[in-house]
C-alpha cells in the first residue's frame, strides 16, 4: 500500500501544492547535512499553513525544529506583523534551519530557540500568548508540551500534536517504548483535561500510516 500511499500524495502536490524552490532546497539541505527525513509531508505542511491561516494566527509555537521544513509552512501562514518561535534540542538542526529560513526569505519572522524544549517553554512564561502550537518533538514529552501550550496559549489556541498513530503502535497498551508510552499518556490527558477539546485524524501518504491531533484549548 506505500506506494500507492505515495503516488497518490505526488499527485495531490502535482495539482495543487506547485513547484517550491525555498522548500526543496531545504530537504536537500538537510540531507546534506545529515539530518533524518523525518519532516512533514508536503500535503501535511500545507494543512498546517491553511489551519494556522484559518486560526488567523499571529503567533505560533513549534516545538521540534529539525532543519525548518514545517517552520517554513507555518510561518508562511503569518501575516506581516506575525512572528514564530521554534525550539529546537540540537544545535546542528538549528544552524541548518536558520539557514533554510533565511534562503526561504522568512528569518525576520522566526525565532529558533535551542535546549531541551522543556527548559525553553519554562522561560516563556510571561511573553504574549501562541495562537497556534505545533508539536514535533520527542514523543515522550507530549503531555508536558500540551500543558506548555495551554500555560502559554489562550482560549481558542489551536494544538496539532504529530505522529500519535505511527502505523497503529498507540494501541500497545504494554509496550516498553517511551514514545508510545508517551503517546498513550497523551491521549489519557487529552481526554481528561477540561481545558482542551480534542480529536485525532489518522493518515496514510509518503509518510506511511500515521496521525495527528487536533485540540482547541477552552
Ligand atoms: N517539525 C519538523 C520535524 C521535527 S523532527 C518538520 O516537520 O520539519 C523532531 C525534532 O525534535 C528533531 O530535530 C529533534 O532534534 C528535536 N527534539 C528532540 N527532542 C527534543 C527536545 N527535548 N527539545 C527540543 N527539541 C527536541
Ligand atoms: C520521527 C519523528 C517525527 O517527528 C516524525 O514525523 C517521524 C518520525 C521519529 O522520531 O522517528
Ligand atoms: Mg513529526
Amino acid at each position: 500500500m506505500g506506494e500507492r500511499w505515495q503516488a497518490v500524495d505526488d499527485y495531490i502536490a502535482a495539482r495543487l501544492l506547485g513547484d517550491d524552490d525555498a522548500l526543496a532546497t531545504t530537504l536537500a539541505n538537510n540531507a546534506e547535512q545529515g539530518l533524518p527525513p523525518i519532516d512533514v509531508s508536503a500535503a501535511q505542511g500545507k494543512i498546517l499553513c491553511l489551519l494556522a491561516q484559518m486560526a488567523g494566527a499571529k503567533r505560533i509555537l513549534e516545538i521540534g525544529t529539525l532543519g525548518g521544513y514545517s517552520t517554513i509552512w507555518l510561518a508562511r501562514a503569518l501575516p506581516d506583523d506575525g512572528a514564530l518561535v521554534t525550539l529546537e534540542l540540537e544545535a546542528h538542526h538549528a544552524r541548518v534551519a536558520q539557514a533554510n529560513l533565511e534562503n526561504a526569505g522568512l528569518a525576520s519572522k522566526v525565532d529558533i530557540r535551542v535546549g531541551p524544549a522543556v527548559d525553553s517553554l519554562t522561560a516563556m512564561d510571561g511573553e504574549a500568548p501562541f495562537d497556534f502550537v505545533f508539536i514535533d518533538a520527542d514523543k515522550q514529552s507530549n503531555t508536558a508540551y500540551v500543558e506548555a501550550a495551554i500555560r502559554l496559549g489562550r482560549p481558542g489556541t489551536t494544538i496539532i500534536v504529530d505522529n500519535v498513530v505511527r502505523e497503529g503502535s498507540v494501541l500497545d497498551a504494554g509496550s516498553t517504548d517511551e514514545r508510545i508510552v508517551g503517546t498513550r499518556a497523551l491521549f489519557d490527558m487529552l481526554g481528561a483535561n477540561p481545558r482542551l477539546d480534542a480529536t485525532a485524524i489518522q493518515t496514510v501518504g509518503a509518510k506511511g500510516w500515521d496521525g495527528f491531533v487536533l485540540a482547541r484549548v477552552l
